[in-house]
């Protein structure tokens, strides 16, 4: 990486214009694998260029696929089947990212070969024990540092047994990674998960034709994977991603007289639990043209600004906003009244620990917050506004990065972040979109 790059944001007027947000993260990740286990070709069109799928496509090349990509920004895959990834020459790094490194993880485990894995300085600081312990019931074996952390060799079995996995914690990734082990095994392979998560690896299996049954139960919802398929190439045409055009929606809905829209987001009601929640905090916010793009639902957001109320956000809602809460918790440090958010223990493991994060950026620019171990309140400010002026550290945190730069628009001072190189991994052009709707960044001091 380059040197730290501190920055700040300020918008002069309201903020005006059409926002086209880049391609969905987790989409964007499972369609290089699936691609890459697939026979034949897969081509990808809105594929998110970040460092952390681009990341992904180099580990796919390096297990024996051919990805390339077209001067249009179309990609094509040429998968090398189930089961017939070829033992990598080198260690993989997965940059910041958890989800490739994890889902990764599970599609290797079943070949019978090694891989070793690592990341920066935040990817090795983040459990994989919660990868290791479903993957060892396959017949994986892993030697990582203590507490099953990066770096980490895998020694994949090239004879596994298909596995039955209840989730112990609600994490898409882990879902994912087991569905994926187990293509390679014999079978059926099942994972019950008590919350529902995140969807596409289910929905993207299927387009490319594994046999996915999906029950719902007492006990949660049941997914059983019908083993060593023959994965047909497809055509995948990635939705933009809800988590990033929460930022300008966030913009809108906190600079006074803004009217944005966002094209074509997607409406996945396992990633919309921030906009249910925004809308009851009283955010104008329209969905318009609402259709379905790539297999998934998508809508035209029209946003406004709008004054806010605090509200109680329901554990039950986290998995469907997980990524969401470091800037609704900056959306709420604007509302009249408190906000509080339950069963976040989660965020505690992210890129960061998120809670601890956006605590110490809000309290330095002037909010009240509190929080427990799995829960978040913040003290919204309503009519006083917010002071700002500090320095945030962003802990190579992508979404603490960009939370804290739309804060830095509505706030009486700016807020200067101490890096805004994380934003590549996830919205490379966070920057120049912002600005052709008025934001104006300049660098701060380190
Ligand atoms: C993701 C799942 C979530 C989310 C991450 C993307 C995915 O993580 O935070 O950004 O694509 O499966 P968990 O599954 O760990 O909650």
């Amino acid at each position: 990486m380059n040197d730290v790059r501190p920055l700040t944001a300020r918008a002069e007027g309201p903020l005006a214009g059409t926002a086209p947000i880049p391609g969905d993260k987790s989409v964007s990740h499972r369609a290089l694998i699936f691609g890459a286990m697939a026979v034949g070709e897969t081509v990808i069109t809105g594929l998110l260029e970040g460092e952390d799928v681009l990341d992904t496509a180099k580990a796919m090349r390096a297990l024996g696929a051919e990805v390339t990509r077209d001067a249009d920004g179309t990609w094509h895959v040429f998968g090398v089947g189930t089961g017939g990834f070829s033992e990598p020459e080198t260690v993989i790094d997965c940059g910041n990212s958890g989800t490739g490194c994890r889902l990764i993880m599970g599609a290797v485990a079943t070949h019978g070969f090694a891989t070793t894995f690592t990341g920066d300085a935040s990817l090795r600081s983040r459990p994989m024990g919660r990868i290791l312990d479903p993957l060892a019931a396959f017949g994986t074996r892993a030697a990582g540092r203590s507490g099953g952390r990066l770096p980490l060799t895998l020694i994949g079995t090239g004879d596994p047994v298909p596995v039955e996995y209840t989730l112990p914690v609600a994490s898409a990734q882990v879902k994912s990674a087991v569905l994926l082990a187990g293509l390679a095994a014999p079978g059926q392979t099942v994972v019950v998960e008590p919350e529902a998560t995140r969807d596409h690896t289910e929905r993207m299996l299927r387009g490319f034709g594994a046999a996915v049954e999906v029950a719902e139960a007492q006990d949660g919802r049941v997914i059983t994977l019908t083993g060593q398929p023959e994965l047909t190439p497809c055509r995948v045409a990635v939705p933009r991603d809800p988590s990033s055009a929460a930022f300008p929606v966030v913009a809108a809905l906190l600079v006074p007289g803004s009217e944005v829209t966002v094209p074509g987001v997607s409406r996945n009601p396992t990633r919309d639990g921030l906009y249910t929640t925004l809308v009851e905090m009283g955010a104008d916010i329209t969905f318009e043209n609402e259709r379905e793009e790539g297999g998934e639902p998508v809508a035209d957001l029209r946003v406004r600004g709008s004054s806010l109320r605090g509200v109680e956000v329901p554990p039950e809602r986290a998995a469907s906003m997980i990524d969401e809460y470091p800037i609704l918790s900056v959306v709420a440090s604007f509302a009249e009244g408190r906000t509080v958010m339950r069963g976040v223990g989660e965020l505690r493991v992210k890129e960061s620990d998120r809670i601890a994060a956006m605590e110490a950026g809000l309290n330095a620019n002037g909010v009240t917050t509190s929080s427990t171990e799995d829960s978040f309140t913040v003290e919204g400010r309503g009519g006083d506004g917010v002071e700002g002026g500090a320095m945030v550290a962003t802990h190579l945190d992508h979404r603490i990065a960009m939370s804290f730069l739309v804060m830095s628009l509505a706030t009486r001072n700016p807020v200067t972040i101490d890096d805004a190189r994380p934003v590549a991994t996830s919205f490379p052009n966070f920057e120049p979109l912002m600005t052709t709707l008025g934001a104006d960044f300049r660098g701060g001091t380190p």
